[in-house]
């Protein structure tokens, strides 16, 4: 696949909006263990303010999915967590905080760089390499959600990662250019206080629609393995009301697929 940035991108940030509320209460921290971890405590002591977000330039514990680190080196990358309380949201449609923030950091990459695309359940891909990782902790309250930390890595300046990931990539690799993370910062907070307001305005259809129109290797036929690891072929065709991974099998039957049940061959 062949990955481009686009051409006009240093100049037209202005037209961006500014978010009103998210990323307004900003919490920064030169070093900390992980912002995730920050923030949920933070939630379960106080109520800080809907959009609150903890930034820092680097992490000591930076957490991924299913205890994964996150490794981002000194000032390099953004690395944010913000705090919602979307708690109309019922449990059982959690997923849309995956589709939201996966929404709007593409968004966000797809201002420099061509073709990006959201490995499900919410990883931004450019090309076939990993740029950010996105990690959502709800807590809930009854049927409904009572906050979430929406965490996110992005790999915006890092040139030289470490050989033992798997599939690495910065923004900045593919433009040839820094870019400041303070501007990354302020277009991620809009964005995603775009698709947080869709979402509180019950736009699910919308959602679910943009988000599976930029689902990675959709309507493709490519190579998994199940969680035996066992290899197969499939067919991504959607995901169902849970946020699972749909997927047609060579055999003809449609599957569907929970985080830890399923991986990309890559
Ligand atoms: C993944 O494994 O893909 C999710 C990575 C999420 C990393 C971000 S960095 C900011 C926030 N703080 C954390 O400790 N993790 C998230």
């Amino acid at each position: 696949m062949l990955i481009l940035p686009r051409k006009d991108t240093k100049t037209n940030l202005m037209s961006i909006p500014e978010a009103l509320f998210t990323g307004k209460n900003k919490i920064y921290y030169e070093e900390i263990s992980s912002t995730n971890i920050y923030a949920m405590d933070l939630v379960s002591k106080t109520n800080p303010p809907d959009g609150t977000c903890i930034i820092t330039d680097y992490q000591t514990a930076g957490r991924g999915q299913i205890g994964r680190y996150w490794h981002s080196d000194v000032g390099k990358n953004l690395l944010v967590s913000y705090i919602f309380y979307p708690h109309t949201l019922k449990v059982n449609d959690q997923f849309y905080l995956n589709i939201i923030s996966g929404l709007a950091v593409r968004d966000v990459v797809s201002h420099w760089v061509e073709n990006i695309k959201i490995k499900w359940p919410n990883d931004i891909y450019i090309g076939n390499k990993k740029a950010a990782g996105i990690l959502v902790q709800n807590v809930l309250r009854g049927d409904f959600i009572r906050s979430t930390v929406v965490g996110i890595g992005l790999n915006v300046n890092e040139r030289d990662f470490p050989a033992d990931l798997p599939n690495p990539i910065s923004v900045s690799s593919i433009t040839g250019f820094d870019i400041e993370i303070d501007q990354v910062f302020h277009f991620v907070s809009a964005r995603l206080e775009f698709y947080y307001l869709q979402l509180r305005n019950n736009k699910h259809t919308f959602l679910q629609n943009e988000y599976l129109s930029q689902l990675y290797r959709k309507d493709e036929w490519a190579e998994y393995t199940d969680s035996s690891g066992f290899r197969f072929s499939g067919c991504i065709t959607g995901i169902d009301p849970q946020g699972k991974l749909q997927m047609m099998i060579d055999n003809g039957a449609v599957k569907s697929f929970g985080f830890r049940e399923v991986g990309y061959v890559i």
